[in-house]
């Protein structure tokens, strides 16, 4: 029915009016270099020439310019479109850090509330999940994401399409997700962002695109394509990905935009000579939509009437985007969107705030613990000392939608001071994240000197990752360290609290502190989440969704590797081994790690039987014991190694995992099933196969610590 309808509109659609649909213009708010107001903006609207804006939000504003769009000749209504990335007024924490809750639950609960609050304020279509495998966390974009892992990302995408779109596209609790950035943004050589890429298909295959594929089948009804080159090919313009890949071998019935300006940016890449080539390489390739380029508006009706682009492949991208706006409802009431009552309720909604504390406290990861946490219930004074101690705004990190409300977020001064009951709580920032001097350490150390404890809150602020925040540097900013290290003389416990974008390097400040929380952005409820941690009221459960290196030379470190022809065998002697002569192969800190407050053992392997063949099956079962004295949550994870194969597979891959919590003393058996599918990779034809062979099993709570250990074998 509604393919009849989207039909019956574009039969009635001039040329002009249908490049139209496929041109998107965006608002007040910036999120890409502008070069001139535009100032034909409005009329374009009221004449037809715009089927989407973005960065325009709230009942009032939208209505505002939906009602122009109603005065175009057929009244086709726009879509309004945000990067609702974290949240809308409830500021939830960064992507990257909710993945390391590895609770895709939670992911989708949260995703939900964003679209939710996001609908009632006028919004149709958020630009997320950004499902970019990211295996360099110079590049400021790891933030906004799953992390490096493919298993894990491919859990987070489905978990955060479901999430934005909920039960069916088209109510208003729900927003259309956008998976985005297609494809291999996240592998930006050297991690500046906008880079080129380059990289075997067989590595776009196996790593990069399956958390898209996982989007497609979950329903995205959007896809965004991105900067990058792709070996050459600029993303926006590469007909394999888009028109091959997406809409021939996936079948993805949605439509797809560009980033911001990334039609007309292929001129600076070479690719093409003006924007009217750009328009006409990007339409071929599968671009339906143009975010601020206005190379569509400029350049396709002259390029169908001179025969250099066929009609049908317009019609196609309209039909595409128009069919959207028929399924969300929009034809039926442009305005469904835009209730200012239910604008309000949903705002105030409490229930929201309790999910952000939840989300917040089960995205921390403590990387180091001497004893020293959770603090003891003894504790008198405890000083928060450093330059996020007091912070609102970067709490709630980058990719927000502003203007944040700051009187939301809970600091970690405040959040201690909610949750410590019966201790004073002091504070001095000490210095600025970024530059700065050392004059404020000496009020630092006098409050430090009262404390029977002090909380140090370092780290970055929320502008220092996110899009073009690269950083070729990523120890710790500033002074920051030095005010820790001078802190550390004066002999008090030391807990260094990190709240940042990305993985840093932090090889002195885990030497020094007694122990490390990292507490990444976490939106706003991030202090009462942490004080919960510190306090012990939550026993931290959060695991690496990225590997930590000890230093920038060590970038890309991730526990997938091969072998190499000279692997490591013994650390003290590396000499024509495959290794740095300066620093161990051995990151600071390993994908899947994370420690809680008590202690998990793993024990009593089996395996249902040792071989297998066809569309059967292997069990393989685990006791998990909790050996400590507290009652905590364990991320028991499974990784498999190839052991031969005609491509060379990793050390290791995650495989499988499973979350769960036990009190002190319990134990439970857990069972994991491995099939073909879970042995399978993309061979040298990009075909997905899985050889016969011994595949190595190892269980444990981190890609580096996996005591348990066995071989099947596929047959
Ligand atoms: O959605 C974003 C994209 O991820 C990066 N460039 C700008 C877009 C719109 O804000």
């Amino acid at each position: 029915v509604l393919l009849k309808k989207t039909n019956a509109l574009l039969a009635k659609m001039t040329l002009e009016e249908k490049i139209g649909q496929l041109n998107q213009y965006s608002g007040k708010d910036v999120t890409g270099p502008v070069n001139a107001q535009n100032k034909t903006q409005k009329e374009d609207i009221r004449n037809g020439l715009v089927g989407s804006m973005l960065n325009v939000k709230g009942v009032k504003d939208t209505r505002e310019i939906q009602e122009l769009a109603l005065q175009s000749r057929l009244k086709i209504p726009l879509l309004f479109s945000l990067d609702v990335i974290h949240g809308y007024k409830t500021v939830f924490p960064i992507p990257l850090a909710e993945t390391a809750s590895w609770d895709t639950e939670l992911m989708e609960q949260s995703a939900h509330i964003a679209a939710k609050e996001a609908a009632a304020s006028g919004i149709h279509w958020t630009f997320a999940p950004m499902v970019d495998i990211a295996k360099d966390p110079r590049w400021g974009r790891v933030m906004e994401g799953a992390g490096e892992d493919t298993y894990l990302g491919v859990l987070a995408a489905k978990a955060r399409v479901k999430g934005f779109q909920g039960a069916k596209l088209g109510g208003t609790d729900a927003v259309m997700a956008c998976a985005k950035h297609f494809a291999a943004y996240g592998a930006a050589i050297a991690g500046r962002d906008y880079n080129a890429v380059d990289m075997s298909l067989h590595q776009l295959w196996q790593d990069y695109l399956p958390p898209f594929k996982a989007a497609v089948d979950a329903g995205a009804a959007t896809f965004m394509n991105s900067f990058n080159t792709l070996n050459g090919i600029p993303a926006t313009g590469n007909k394999y990905l888009q028109r091959d890949i997406l809409k021939g071998q996936w079948k993805f019935s949605g439509f797809v935009v560009s980033d911001w300006g990334s039609i007309g940016e292929m001129v600076n890449h070479g690719f093409a000579n003006n924007d009217t080539i750009a328009a006409l390489k990007a339409i071929t390739a599968g671009s339906d939509m143009d975010m601020e380029s206005k190379a569509y508006l400029a350049g396709l009706a002259s390029l169908v009437k001179n025969g250099k682009v066929n009609i049908a492949l317009v019609d196609d991208a309209v039909r595409r985007i128009l069919y959207k706006k028929f399924e969300l409802g929009l034809f039926d009431d442009p305005f469904r969107f835009c209730n200012e009552a239910r604008e309000q309720q949903v705002m105030n909604d409490a229930s929201h705030v309790a999910i952000a504390l939840k989300a917040a406290e089960r995205s921390i990861v403590l990387l180091k613990n001497n004893q020293v946490l959770p603090l003891s219930s003894g504790t008198k004074t405890i000083a928060v000392i450093g330059p996020l101690a007091q912070s609102r705004r970067d709490m709630a990190g980058s990719w927000t939608v502003n203007p944040v409300d700051t009187n939301l977020i809970v600091t970690l001064y405040q959040g201690l001071k909610n949750n410590a009951a019966g201790a004073t709580v002091l504070t001095a920032n000490g210095c600025v994240v970024n530059g700065g001097d050392k004059n404020g350490f000496e009020e630092a150390l006098s409050v430090a000197a009262k404390a029977d404890v002090v909380v140090m809150a370092i780290g970055e602020t929320w502008d220092m990752s996110g899009e073009a925040k690269s950083r070729s540097d990523i120890r710790m900013p500033g002074l920051q360290q030095q005010l820790l290290a001078a802190v550390k003389a004066t002999g008090k416990p030391l807990v260094a609290v990190v709240m940042a974008g990305r993985p840093l390097v932090m090889d002195t400040v885990v030497a020094q502190a007694d122990a490390v929380v990292y507490a990444w952005w976490l939106g706003n409820e991030a202090g009462n989440a942490i004080a919960n941690v510190l306090l012990g009221k939550y026993n931290p459960s959060g695991k690496l969704p990225m590997t930590f290196p000890r230093n920038v030379g060590q970038i890309p470190v991730t526990y997938k590797q091969q072998n190499t022809g000279r692997p490591v065998t013994n650390e003290n002697n590396v000499v024509y081994r495959s290794a740095y002569i300066d620093v161990t192969n051995r990151p600071a800190f390993a994908f899947g790690y994370g420690l809680s407050y008590t202690t998990f053992s793993y024990s009593g392997l089996q395996v249902s039987k040792p071989a297998f063949s066809g569309n059967d099956s292997v069990v393989v079962s685990f006791t998990l014991t909790n050996t400590g004295k507290y009652a905590g949550e364990e991320v028991a994870q499974l990784y498999i190694r190839d052991k031969v194969s005609d491509i060379v597979r990793p050390v290791k891959e995650l495989t499988g995992f499973k979350k769960l919590m036990l009190q002190p003393g319990a134990q439970q058996t857990i069972r994991f099933t491995i099939n073909k599918e879970k042995l399978a990779y993309y061979n040298s034809d990009l075909k997905k196969i899985t050889e016969a062979g011994d595949f190595e099993v190892m269980i444990g709570g981190s890609s580096d610590n996996t005591p348990l250990k066995t071989t099947i074998r596929f047959q």
